[in-house]
């Protein structure tokens, strides 16, 4: 199911915040800087939940040293036997609609939502990748960006529709390849730009700012298709 058209979220304010769960399967740095960035200032959007599908992941701890109520839903059984993607689902829901939740912030969350997951949420959804996108999907970004010989990589955040990395995108940042790179220092660098990024869309989703129309995507105050 597509995004509904119209305004993505609600006009949250700093009193009533838009409250934002965050979902993780990694390092759960881009979760931590967001939520860093939601205590410097009064944001018109909160992180009130993380969920991570794997047990051991470092962002786990990092969103319970920031005392941020946070779920482990795994994939897996203790077996390592798959849990089926709906069963799985429905527990995410089940979380989600325990806490209030408003909008899902995919940060490192590596996989992917299911229509049927997308179509009972029936709220937004966003996502950031490590690539001007639709160049350079999937898991494998900044390697593929390497072994193109492309001279400017980035970071995008895009609304989750069914398909891997391909939603309307809503904000990208730039970044330079440098002659030198290899995967770890470029996604370093794009990392710097994606904790800018995030708090920043959030906040214009938060602010009413942002809205699917019959022609795209528009964020009001921002160019159409800007990149960078
Ligand atoms: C980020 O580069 C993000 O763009 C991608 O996964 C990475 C997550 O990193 N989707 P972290 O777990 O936030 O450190």
């Amino acid at each position: 199911m597509p995004p509904h058209l119209g305004l993505i979220g609600r006009t949250a304010t700093t009193d009533e915040p838009m409250r934002c769960a965050v979902l993780i399967s990694g390092s759960g740095s881009g979760m931590e800087a967001l939520v860093h960035a939601q205590r410097a200032a009064p944001l018109a959007h909160q992180t009130v939940l993380v969920i991570s599908n794997q047990t051991d992941a470092e962002g786990v701890q990092r969103a319970l040293a920031l005392g941020l109520a946070t779920e482990v839903v795994p994939h897996l059984k203790p077996s390592g036997e798959r849990i089926p993607r709906h069963d799985h689902e429905a527990a995410v829901l089940e979380v989600l609609g325990q806490h209030n939740i408003e909008i899902v912030v995919l940060a490192g969350y590596m996989r992917l939502l299911s229509p049927r997951f997308l179509s009972r949420w029936g709220r937004p959804v966003v996502n950031i990748h490590p690539s001007l996108l639709p160049n350079f999907p999937g898991a494998h970004a900044h390697r593929d960006v390497l072994t193109s010989g492309a001279t400017v990589t980035g970071c995008s955040i895009h609304l989750v529709d069914e398909g891997m990395d391909t939603g309307d995108l809503i904000a990208q940042a730039c970044v330079p390849v440098l002659p030198h790179d290899d995967e770890v220092s470029l996604g370093r660098r794009v990392k710097v730009e994606e904790h800018r990024l995030y708090p920043q869309v959030l906040s214009w989703i938060a602010e009413g700012r942002v809205q699917l129309t019959t022609d795209g995507l528009r964020v009001e105050g921002q160019a159409p298709n800007r990149v960078c």
